[in-house]
């Protein structure tokens, strides 16, 4: 099944405004982890607004789970999809993590037992569960990020967005992101779209898709996307690390096959230098 679907979406922040989603036909299957890419301004947030309700398609129709949204379902559809956004202090609400984390799924007024329930597996699942009763103020940027991360599942989302929510994070914030994130799709087979501009984070997804003036200009498993360095370039993303490395290495005069992989490197340089 598909857990989103765009069909000829269009969509225009302001009248004779260029459109900030064009023509957009993208979806996205459950289960599925999927990387958006894209330089900014070129319309990753408004595809994450637009898929859980937050926006409305001036043209075109958007459905999760088989359910075109209207102002009709937008409740179940919040449900479904669960947005974290960029910046970890504008998303807690709470002084302690608990409530933090209860505060939704309190607005959806769910029984006392089946909150506390909830706040359980999301701390346990964001890997917080020692911090139950810490002050928010007091955490690291990843750590409020993972809390952020534990309130949106405490609503049980079958889908999750991540619109940039490792940018303003330190290297160690971002690997634990991340490797929550991979963790709730690989064993809780949770709906996944990360969207980001580090280059390595994407190397994880099943697929990543490049947008840009609003439009899918590439599409391809990570690994085919980043063989595409030209194209790459064009579209203002930066290469992965390990590709300049790669590069670096070749200008320098080692006979270095391009690869995504530190092992496979490694190796490489050792056969060069024995
Ligand atoms: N609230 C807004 N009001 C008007 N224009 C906006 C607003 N948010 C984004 N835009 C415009 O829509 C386009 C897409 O923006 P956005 O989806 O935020 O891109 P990205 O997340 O990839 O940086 C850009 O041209 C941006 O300037
Ligand atoms: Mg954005």
């Amino acid at each position: 099944m598909k857990a989103i679907e765009f069909d000829n979406v269009s969509f225009c922040y302001e009248e004779d405004a260029a459109f900030a989603i064009r023509n957009l036909n993208f979806s996205v299957g459950e289960g599925e982890f999927v990387a958006v890419l894209g330089h900014n301004g070129s319309g990753k947030s408004t595809l994450a607004r637009l898929s859980n309700g937050l926006l409305e398609p001036d043209e075109g129709t958007i459905s999760v789970f088989s359910r075109p949204i209207t102002s009709k379902n937008l409740y179940e559809v919040r449900k479904d999809v669960g947005v974290v956004f960029q910046n970890p202090d504008n998303q807690t609400v709470a002084t302690i993590v608990e409530d933090d984390v209860a505060f939704g799924a309190e607005n959806i007024g769910l029984a006392r037992e089946e909150i506390g329930r909830r706040i359980d597996f999301a701390l346990r699942a964001v890997g917080m569960e020692e911090y139950r009763t810490a002050t928010v103020a007091r955490l690291s940027g990843g750590q409020k990020q993972r809390v952020a991360i534990a309130g949106v599942l405490a609503l049980s989302p079958r889908v999750l967005i991540l619109d940039e929510s490792t940018a303003m994070l330190d290297p160690r914030g971002r690997r634990e992101i991340v490797d929550v994130v991979t963790r709730l799709n690989k064993e809780k087979g949770i709906t996944v779209l990360l969207i980001t501009h580090f280059m390595e984070e994407a190397l994880l997804a099943d697929r990543a898709i490049v947008m840009n003036r609003g439009e899918i200009v590439m599409q391809g498993t990570p690994r085919e996307i980043f063989a595409r360095k030209e194209d790459l370039l064009t579209y203002n993303l930066s290469l992965p690390r390990i590709s300049v490395i790669c590069e670096k290495l070749r200008a320098g005069g080692l006979d270095i096959q391009d690869t995504l992989d530190v092992e496979t490197l490694a190796k490489e340089i050792a056969a060069c230098v024995s």
